[in-house]
């Protein structure tokens, strides 16, 4: 017999597609609801229909307050692990259990409510991976804020624009963030921020780390412990808020096809449901195990398995302060694994091109009890099948690829473990999970045969915890999702699926390329290039990159007059990227040209220059304007990448 037929997989799934609200109905079951819902699906409210209608429910009271009721209250939820926080030892580990949690929690969301913060305001988090993070989360959660979290490799500009279009009522952030051999000083660019923003928040929280300490603007910035202590004396403690299951949980910003991004929407009910459900039948684990997401809490992998999923589950959860390499070795991976009985772990293939890199033969690996793991979950870009080869090879356990969206929330494609895994094919993330119908279409919308590439798209209605609309742009929402593959929702990715079903994601439709596992816009990029003054035509695209998968390379045209040294005007703008966008977008290669290769109506010729680019096998565009111009990129390029 082997793994396939052993597998629920198929009957599963065949079951959320004939019968999706009996089937996810059932899934529901495991959340304690206020209010149960009125209807499990309504197809008549929302951009596609929603779930959980009329129910009404607590995300928080489901990630803590159920637990410690019902024996868990001793069980640690959140195992914080950083050997950035003291040079001196190896790391320093903080553990709360999950009454400890409930109780900086109450606390904290008492704290919140004196500022004026009720149910629907935004709340921003701008924060380093720390406890904190998750306790202002869950806080804002308990009574019904809704947050939007900023990854910290963003700067000022990004936070701006978020802070505009949330307009938060307050903004938890900290004194510094910990970057190998370098401090992240996140209030100057806070500061900044709220410069920069025509909406100012009523007040800032700031934990202040012992590792830096920041100055606080008096009247709008509060120091967190203070806050923290004198909630904690004077007994305060808030409850929690009932909420409907379609109200808003979260918005996460992410990148679109413009330079600004898109806020997706996340709702209570589908969430939890979804992420719930996806614990043990998904990633195998048992409440009261060790789950270890190795995301950052600003991506939507870290919202959801770092912070929400493994708590809905009654499991502990790791949140890690650290690299892969370097802090201090290719064996810290293994290290936390094995220090914390993690029985599953979930990263991304570019964390493993790099541990790869530095330990090839693996010998880190086999200094650790890595007894108790038992799963690798890799997503966030395609897992290359050298990567899924090697850590098979080393680890001797299932490498799993699953593929996800920030708009999804959780996996589209996986392979079960809990209800059996599939065969593992190399280069696939299996097979689509519950709820999800994933077709492969022409521009027609018209299924293609198996081994075809094409439009990947997800019939509607997507499955709980889906993006329910963009926050405050429905038409937006429409047109980037909706309009394209009528009844369809367009994923932006491109691939095919195989005679068994089995779907491969190979690459992006869009201007979106995919660095060290971060979604990055190539337009948004372009934005700023154009923004130079002696910068009068530009182009950003993904080249190869052998560790990071994908890395930016911006092609400029000067402006005619323009005598300067073109070496000065390229560290420029690399460092006006740095400055507008953020290190997140590792955008260290910008080469001065000519004239950019285009169409003769105009289109410049991106796919042909990062073919170049990448050294691919590349023929001339029969449209092409000026072919020489194609010659003059090769020459541009050489010794550059
Ligand atoms: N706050 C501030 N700056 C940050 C940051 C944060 N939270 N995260 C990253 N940065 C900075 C880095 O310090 C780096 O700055 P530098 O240019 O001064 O060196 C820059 O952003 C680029 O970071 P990154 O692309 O992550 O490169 P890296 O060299 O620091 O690390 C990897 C490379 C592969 C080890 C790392 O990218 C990694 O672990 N990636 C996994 C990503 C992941 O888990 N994604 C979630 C999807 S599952
Ligand atoms: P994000 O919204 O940041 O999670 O990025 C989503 C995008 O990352 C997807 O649209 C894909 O292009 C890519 N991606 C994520 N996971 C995978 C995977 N397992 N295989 C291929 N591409 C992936």
């Amino acid at each position: 017999m082997n793994i396939h037929d052993t597998s629920r997989y198929h009957d599963v799934h065949a079951r959320s597609m004939r019968d999706p609200e009996g089937f996810w109905g059932e899934a529901a079951r495991e959340i304690d609801w206020i209010e149960p819902a009125k209807k499990i699906f309504d197809p008549a409210m929302g951009l596609y229909g929603r779930w959980f209608t009329g129910a009404v429910v607590n995300t928080c009271y489901n990630a803590l307050d159920r637990h410690v009721a019902s024996g868990r209250a001793d069980q640690v939820a959140l195992i914080h692990d950083s050997p950035l926080a003291d040079p001196a030892a190896p790391s320093t580990v903080t553990k709360l259990t999950y009454a400890q949690m409930l109780h900086e929690v109450q606390a904290l969301a008492a704290v919140m409510q004196d500022f004026g913060v009720a149910k629907g305001d935004r709340v921003v988090l701008y924060m380093p991976m720390v406890p904190e993070a998750m306790i202002a989360m869950l806080a804002c959660a308990r009574i019904g804020a809704v947050h939007s979290v900023v990854f910290g490799g963003f700067a000022a500009t990004e936070l701006a624009t978020r802070i505009e279009a949330t307009r938060p009522k307050l903004v938890f952030s900290a004194s510094c963030g910990l970057e190998p051999g370098r401090f992240v000083h996140y209030k100057p660019l806070l500061d900044e921020a709220i410069r920069l923003s025509s909406v100012k928040p009523d007040g800032c929280i700031i934990l202040q780390r012992p590792q830096q300490q920041c100055e606080l603007v008096a009247g709008r910035d509060h120091d967190w412990a203070e806050l923290r202590r004198n909630a904690i004396a004077a007994k305060k403690s808030a409850p929690c808020i009932p909420v409907l299951a379609t109200d808003p949980l979260y918005i996460l910003y992410t990148s679109g096809t413009t330079g600004k991004p898109k806020g997706v929407v996340r709702d209570n009910g589908g969430h939890l449901v979804a992420l719930k459900w996806s614990m043990f039948n998904l990633y195998g684990v048992e409440p009261g195990e060790v789950f270890w997401c190795g995301s950052d809490i600003g991506w939507v992998v870290g919202h959801s398995y770092i912070i929400y999923a493994p708590l809905f589950h009654g499991a502990t959860s790791i949140m890690y302060e650290g690299k892969p390499i370097g802090t201090p070795d290719a064996g810290s991976f293994w290290r936390v694994i094995s220090q914390h009985h993690a029985a599953a772990f979930f990263t991304a293939p570019t964390a493993f091109r790099a541990i790869r890199k530095e330990d090839p033969e693996g010998n880190f690996i086999r200094r650790y009890d890595l007894s108790k793991f038992r799963t690798l979950f890799l997503a966030g870009e395609r897992a290359d099948p050298p990567t899924v080869e090697w850590a098979e090879k080393q680890l001797k356990i299932p490498v799993i690829d699953h593929w996800w969206q920030t708009e999804t929330g959780w996996c589209i494609a996986g392979n079960p473990v809990g209800l059996g895994m599939l065969p593992v094919k190399h280069g696939s993330p299996t097979v689509p999970m519950p709820g999800y119908q994933v077709d492969v279409v022409d521009e027609a919308a018209r299924p293609l045969p198996a081994g075809t590439m094409g439009s990947i798209v997800i019939k509607l209605p997507m499955p709980p915890a889906c993006l329910p609309t963009l926050w405050e742009q429905d038409e937006r929402c429409k047109e980037a999702y909706f309009n394209e593959f009528p009844g369809y929702y367009k994923t932006s990715d491109a691939g095919y699926k195989d005679g068994d079903g089995y779907v491969y994601v190979m690459g992006r439709t869009d201007d979106i390329i995919n660095v060290a596992g971060h979604r990055l816009s190539t337009g948004g990029m372009e934005e700023i290039l154009a923004s130079h003054p002696d910068v009068a035509e530009c182009a950003v695209l993904g080249v190869k990159d052998a560790i990071k998968g994908e890395a930016p390379c911006g092609f400029l045209v000067l402006k005619a007059g323009v005598t300067r040294a073109h070496a000065e005007i390229e560290k420029e703008i690399v460092a006006l990227v740095r400055d507008k966008l953020g290190p997140v977008a590792a955008f260290r290669l910008a080469i001065t040209v000519a004239r950019l290769p285009k169409t003769r109506s105009g289109k410049i010729l991106r796919g042909t220059i990062k073919k170049i680019a990448d050294g691919d096998e590349w023929t001339m565009p029969a449209t092409i304007e000026d072919p020489k111009v194609l010659e003059e990129i090769e020459g541009a390029l050489k010794g550059r990448v």
